[in-house]
């Protein structure tokens, strides 16, 4: 069973990068390349600016949108916010929530990540909910504490039905953006320490059907040994997904 019923998800985290156009060529070139793809999701995650042109872009493809952030109220006095019903209004899918750099530089926490993910469950977007350890908490063996507090705080609340909904990044923050990647042993042992825990607080059945990817370094060479891993079942993808032909690449390493 493990492993078999879950599709794995491949997402592009663009982070602070591309202008209109800039998104649009790669995605114009992206979908030629994955046109094909089958038995993965695909998911693309541009800065706010660019989410119309993209949305338009993949209108009709097997790429799917995502936000890089959501505020947790719909509307109201929050200058420079952008809500759950917006980013469903221009075609979001999904939406990343709590990644590392906005915990380490945007104040986010446990508790503003918990309410951004039922904000965007109220408006059928389904959360991406990033969770990890530092490399000094790492070393002094906190990696279970830590990855603990994100997973619970971050779901606190949910009912199963919403927790169904939600998709779980595991991004050890020593990993992003440094070319280390964790190996798939390291990556297995914590997932299967997060899917544990979802099974603790809801059930194995429920569990079993929760998509946990992986992001940090992921490169087209080593997609395929980290996908192979029980518990990995996709990946958020950081530097290797603003070129087409290298995110492509790491799609097709997932068939
Ligand atoms: P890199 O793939 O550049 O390491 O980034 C990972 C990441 O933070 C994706 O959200």
């Amino acid at each position: 069973m493990e492993g078999t019923m879950r599709t794995p998800i491949i997402a592009g985290n663009w982070k602070l990068n591309k202008t209109i156009s800039e998104a649009v060529a790669l995605t114009t070139a992206l979908k030629a390349l994955v046109v094909d793809a089958t038995g993965v999701e695909i998911i693309v995650a541009p800065s706010f600016t660019a989410l119309a042109a993209v949305s338009d872009s993949i209108a009709a493809s097997n790429i799917h949108l995502a936000a890089q952030d959501v505020y947790s109220e719909d509307s109201g006095a929050f200058t420079g916010e952008v809500s759950a019903p917006m980013l469903k209004d221009v075609g979001c899918d999904y939406v990343i929530i709590g990644h590392s750099e906005r915990r380490q530089f945007f104040g986010e926490t446990n508790e503003s990540v918990n309410q951004k993910t039922k904000a965007a469950l109220a408006h059928d977007l389904k959360p991406i909910i990033c969770v990890g350890e530092q490399l000094e908490e790492r070393e002094a063996g906190q990696t279970e504490a830590v990855i603990k507090s994100h997973v619970t705080g971050g779901i606190a609340g949910l009912s199963a039905a919403d927790l169904l909904s939600c998709v779980i990044a595991y991004e050890p923050v020593w990993a992003i953006g440094t070319g280390k990647t964790a190996t798939p042993a390291q990556a297995q042992e914590v997932h299967n320490f997060i899917r544990g825990l979802l099974t603790k607080a809801y059930s194995a059945e429920v569990a079993s059907q929760i998509c946990i990817q992986y992001g940090g370094s992921v490169k087209p060479e080593n997609t395929a040994e980290l996908i192979a891993q029980p518990d990995v079942d996709g990946a958020l993808v950081g530097g290797a997904s603003l070129e087409a032909e290298s995110f492509a690449q790491i799609v097709q390493n997932v068939q």
